[in-house]
């Protein structure tokens, strides 16, 4: 009963395959080759004009296996497969129509996986199949291609969180999971946030190679500009002066990249300043408890008027006004710690003065609330005061008037008996 089912299904597949292709050169490898025609003719290739005889060669109109197979080629081995899609993609006269580049062979020749194929026919690196596929290649920007940004970590991490495989090449396994569970990997792939970087964008794609020490730096600054315009201008840096180029790695990991935190001023944690510095005596010491110090006072300023303001509230003052001016003194912390990069406390003096100039405008401005609230409650207390005395008097000279008229009323009637 399955088995019926399975096979009238593929009868109907290949039929619908053979009508679709009834002009194609290539149905009779179709007709014999199921599975690889299903996958070729949903793939972007079909869209191409790129068919079975493109790819393997053999014998169009021949129905035999034999003679069909004349000049087949596998495409099983590594570099064969990379002629194979590399040479025609290098065809500048046939991807013009396509608007591709076309830069994708010698690229992947310079990369750590192209170099090591290219010396010694190594099966293990990745090829342009193992990062795209061979008969189900679709458009890179799909977002089921396996190179899809969000596919990255499945892709390279089938072979790069392989510790057997890694480990013939001296390379650690643990940089995808690594990845996984830094800032970065959570923002791609938790958060989908569209300017997370995924392996190929600090790495490259075909020219897969680490960045080089001096171009670490770059990769970052790609997306974190301001950081890296304060970075350059810190002793650290190569165009700050120093001779050994510390980079952003040093402190952040290139892989394991964490939420920073004031901390990494203290200790000796590795990416903490006390890692490197270790003398006492090393003025980098000095300033890093400088930097911390003078961060931290904003940091408890602004938690202190935070407090303010939350019990105002519970007051019933209204506080739009105040609350703006403490949010400006955050925007102004932000800005110092970015500023921190610059590793001169004295860099930031003008914006932490600012940000404490705010805070004092906010707690300044609530206690003028305070004080007019406080005005209105005693002026309030007066008026109240002031009005029951004044019922109260009034009502006793009711009361007073009352018995006067009662006498008088009394005394006329006792007038007119007598
Ligand atoms: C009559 C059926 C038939 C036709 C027509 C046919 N093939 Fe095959 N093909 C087979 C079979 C069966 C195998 C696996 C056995 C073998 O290796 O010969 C195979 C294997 C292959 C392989 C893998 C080679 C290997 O040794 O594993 C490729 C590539 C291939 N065919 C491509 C083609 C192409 C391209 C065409 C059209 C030009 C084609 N075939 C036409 C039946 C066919
Ligand atoms: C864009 C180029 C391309 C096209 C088009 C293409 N193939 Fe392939 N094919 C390959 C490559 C590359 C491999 C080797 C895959 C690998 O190494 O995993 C392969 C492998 C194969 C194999 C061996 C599969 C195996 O598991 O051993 C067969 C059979 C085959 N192709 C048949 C076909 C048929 C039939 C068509 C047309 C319907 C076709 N191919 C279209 C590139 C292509
Ligand atoms: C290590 C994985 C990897 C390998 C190996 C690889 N690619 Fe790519 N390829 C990518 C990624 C990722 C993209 C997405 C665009 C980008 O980042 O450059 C891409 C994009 C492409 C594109 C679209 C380019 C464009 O102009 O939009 C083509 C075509 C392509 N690759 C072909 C190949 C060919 C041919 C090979 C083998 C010579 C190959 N790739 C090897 C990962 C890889
Ligand atoms: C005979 C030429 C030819 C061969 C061989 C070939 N391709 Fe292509 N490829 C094309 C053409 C043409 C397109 C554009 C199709 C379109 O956009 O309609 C394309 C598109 C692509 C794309 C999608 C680019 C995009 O727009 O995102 C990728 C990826 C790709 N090919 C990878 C490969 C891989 C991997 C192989 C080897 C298994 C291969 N190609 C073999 C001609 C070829
Ligand atoms: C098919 C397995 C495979 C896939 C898939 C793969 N790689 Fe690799 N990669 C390797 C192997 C094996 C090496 C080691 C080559 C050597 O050191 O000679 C390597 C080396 C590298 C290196 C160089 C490391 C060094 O310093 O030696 C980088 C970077 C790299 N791969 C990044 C990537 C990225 C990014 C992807 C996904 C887009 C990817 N790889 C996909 C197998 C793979
Ligand atoms: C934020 C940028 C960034 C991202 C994202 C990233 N890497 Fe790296 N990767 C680096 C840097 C920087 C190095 C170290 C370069 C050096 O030391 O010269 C590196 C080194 C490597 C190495 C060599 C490791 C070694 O110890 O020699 C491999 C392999 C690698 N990365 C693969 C990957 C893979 C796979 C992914 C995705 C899961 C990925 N990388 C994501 C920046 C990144
Ligand atoms: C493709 C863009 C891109 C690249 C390249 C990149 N990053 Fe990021 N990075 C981001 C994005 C987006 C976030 C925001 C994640 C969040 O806030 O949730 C981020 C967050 C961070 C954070 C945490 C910031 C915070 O406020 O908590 C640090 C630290 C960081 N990246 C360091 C680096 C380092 C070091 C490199 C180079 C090895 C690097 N980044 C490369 C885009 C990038
Ligand atoms: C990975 C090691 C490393 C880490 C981590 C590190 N530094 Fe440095 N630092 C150095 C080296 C090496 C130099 C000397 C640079 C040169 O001139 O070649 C230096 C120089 C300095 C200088 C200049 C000192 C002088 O004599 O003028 C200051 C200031 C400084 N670092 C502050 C810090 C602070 C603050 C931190 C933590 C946020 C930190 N460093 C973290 C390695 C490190
Ligand atoms: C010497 C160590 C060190 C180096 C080198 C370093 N950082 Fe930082 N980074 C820190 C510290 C410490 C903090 C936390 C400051 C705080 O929270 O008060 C931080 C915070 C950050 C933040 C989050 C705060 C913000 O400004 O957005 C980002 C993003 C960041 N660094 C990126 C980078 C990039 C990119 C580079 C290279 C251009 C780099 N860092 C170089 C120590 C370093």
């Amino acid at each position: 009963m399955n088995l019926a089912i399975r096979l009238l299904s593929a009868i109907a597949l290949l039929g619908g395959l053979s009508l679709a292709q009834t002009e194609s050169r290539a149905r009779n490898c179709i007709t014999c080759h199921g599975l690889e025609a299903k996958q070729s003719l949903s793939s972007i290739h079909a869209r191409g004009q790129v068919d079975c005889i493109t790819c393997h060669g053999g014998v169009a109109e021949e129905i035999e296996v034999a003679k069909a197979h004349v000049g087949v080629r596998k495409l099983d081995q590594p570099r064969e497969s990379v002629e194979s899609c590399g040479g025609c993609h290098s065809d500048v006269e046939r991807m013009r129509s396509f608007g591709l580049r076309t830069d994708q062979l010698s690229l992947y020749f310079t990369s750590r996986h192209g170099a090591k194929l290219a010396l010694d026919d190594d099966p293990n690196v990745a090829t342009c199949v193992s990062c795209h596929g061979a008969h189900d290649v679709i458009a890179v920007r799909d977002p089921r291609s396996p190179i899809h940004e969000r596919n990255q970590v499945g892709t390279c991490g089938r072979c790069h969180g392989d510790t057997e495989l890694m480990g013939k090449y001296g390379l650690p396994a643990d940089i995808v999971a690594k990845f996984r569970g830094s800032v970065h990997g959570t923002a791609l792939l938790d958060d989908a946030h569209p300017a997370a970087p995924a392996c190929t964008d600090c790495h490259g794609s075909h020219g897969a190679q680490p960045p080089r020490i001096g171009d670490v730096e770059l990769v970052c600054g790609n997306c974190h500009s301001v950081v890296q315009n304060f970075f350059d201008q810190s002793p650290h840096s190569i165009s700050g002066g120093a001779k050994t180029g510390i980079q952003c790695t040093a402190c952040h990991d290139n892989h394991g990249t964490e939420r920073p935190s004031a901390a990494m001023f203290e200790g000796d944690d590795v990416g903490h300043c006390g890692n490197c510095h270790l003398d006492a005596g090393d003025p980098a010491r000095a300033a890093a408890a400088r930097l911390h110090a003078d961060v931290d006072r904003l940091v408890s300023t602004i938690r202190d008027a935070d407090a303010a303001i939350g019990s105002a509230a519970l007051r019933g003052l209204f506080l739009g006004e105040e609350r703006g001016y403490l949010e400006e003194a955050r925007g102004l912390l932000v800005r110092a710690r970015t500023m921190t990069h610059t590793l001169s406390p004295a860099a930031l003096d003008d914006v932490l003065n600012r940000g404490q100039a705010m805070v004092q405008t906010t707690m300044e401005n609530l206690d003028k609330k305070h004080r007019v609230f406080r005005d209105r409650k005693i002026f309030t207390g007066i008026f109240f005061a002031v009005a029951v005395a004044f019922a109260i008097a009034l009502a006793m000279h009711g009361r007073d008037l009352g018995g006067r008229w009662k006498k008088a009323a009394k005394a006329g009637s006792g007038g007119s008996h007598a």
